[in-house]
């Protein structure tokens, strides 16, 4: 499934257990790729030169798009990623980092399998029905939207069924990572050279697998970096993803920022998280004002009340009389909750069947969209479950 070039006789950089072909020259690379046309990866190794590595890459994306090529150097500059990128490479790796080239691979490898499955025999790949885009939001901190996002993801995915790109948009103080446990390797700061040509294979670049279906473009690491992210950029990422995956579940600070703006209006399901509080529910009184002025549809909203079983004098009720809607979602208070976010896992993924779990699920559902929604049930049952 692989082949792996260096001119300088470099080893393998993958480590000793994982035996890949290798070949001294891109001639005896294009060799053995002709030879077997099932070859889904080059990995380019970092004594291969750079404008030759480059060169290549531009070759196969034309000649061989579903072939994935990974770029290995010692040092990672921006302006050779951004070449890189630009020619087709899909992830440039720094050369002595096994785990990173391996998670390279298989993400580039799943890559190929759906290109490969999504183009007719002969021809070029099928046009995909676009991403259900759904944004979680709250007008006031502390609500329970990462914790809503993060569960929502994983659940939409259904262990891989689905795919789901998970957006980290509180580009200050995102806790996305935090809350998954995945390192800022690569963040939504990264976007920031690729403004106005971002394509696939620069998406990609910039996500961080976490489980089967999940793929988290995460917040920057330092919040200065966030004031660079632009609204036009959020727009490219946002309308590029809807091309890849099947959802993008976007997680959001606790106000309207340009960033937030630009998200919200390529949403199709609006998740506004309350709790049952007077300054919570004065908020959101404020973003469904909002939400009229710009003009998005009420049908689209799903109101979650989180910690709907709180005995803090309101009921279930008097919210939605407060907030001029029903609750879409009721999610019960458990300490399950921040004990898995200190674990790093969430709890639909270690708990399903826990009552914040299922409230997630209820959620789910009513987040596919409707004509293929009855689709899913048939091919395989909702999320997992038999129908
Ligand atoms: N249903 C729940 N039961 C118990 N604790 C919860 C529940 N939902 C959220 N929490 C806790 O509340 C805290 C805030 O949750 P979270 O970080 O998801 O909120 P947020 O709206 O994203 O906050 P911020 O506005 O700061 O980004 C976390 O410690 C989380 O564990
Ligand atoms: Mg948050």
């Amino acid at each position: 499934m692989t082949v792996y070039c260096d001119p300088t006789r470099r080893p393998w950089p993958g480590g000793p257990d994982d035996r890949v072909p290798t070949v001294e020259s891109l001639a005896a690379l294009a060799a053995a790729l002709d030879a077997d046309p099932a070859e889904q990866l080059a990995v380019l190794g970092a004594g291969v030169p750079l404008a030759e590595a480059l060169g290549c890459a531009e070759d196969y994306r034309i000649n061989r798009p579903t072939l994935g090529v990974l770029l290995l150097r010692d040092q990672l500059e921006v302006t050779v990623l951004a070449a890189a990128i630009r020619a087709g490479v899909r992830e440039v790796v720094p050369a002595g980092d096994p785990a990173t080239l391996r998670a390279a691979a298989e993400r580039s490898l799943r890559l190929s399998m759906q290109l490969g499955a999504a183009a007719p025999p002969g021809g070029t790949p099928q046009q995909r029905p676009e991403a259900q885009v759904v944004t979680v939001f709250a007008g006031k901190g502390g609500c329970g939207k990462s914790t809503v996002a993060t569960n929502l993801a994983v659940t939409l995915a259904a262990g891989g069924t689905h795919r789901v790109c998970l957006i980290d948009l509180d580009l200050q103080f995102g806790d996305v990572g935090i809350m998954l446990q995945l390192a800022p390797d690569r963040t939504i700061a990264d976007a920031i050279p690729m403004a106005g040509r971002l394509d696939e294979a620069g998406l990609r670049s910039l996500l961080t697998s976490y489980r089967p279906g999940v793929e988290v473009l995460l917040a920057p690491a330092r919040p200065a970096e966030g004031d660079h992210v632009t609204r036009q950029l959020i727009t490219e990422l946002v309308a590029q993803a809807r091309t890849m995956f099947d959802y993008i579940v976007v997680d959001t600070p606790p106000y309207f920022s340009d960033q937030v703006l630009a998200a919200l209006d390529l949403t199709d399901r609006f998740v506004l998280v309350v709790t049952p509080d007077l300054p919570t529910l004065k908020s959101i009184r404020l973003t469904l004002d909002m939400f009229e002025l710009l003009g998005y549809a009420a049908e689209r909203r799903l109101v979650l009340l989180n910690r709907a079983d709180s005995a803090v004098g309101l009921t279930v009720s008097d919210v939605e009389r407060a907030v001029g809607s029903r609750m879409a979602v009721l999610m019960p208070s458990s300490r399950d909750v921040p004990v898995s976010v200190n674990r790093g896992v969430p709890l639909a993924v270690e708990k399903p069947r826990h009552p914040v779990s299922r409230a997630i699920g209820t959620l789910a559902e009513r987040c596919a969209p409707e004509g293929g929604r009855a689709a899913t049930h048939r091919r395989r049952g909702i999320f997992g479950r038999r129908s």
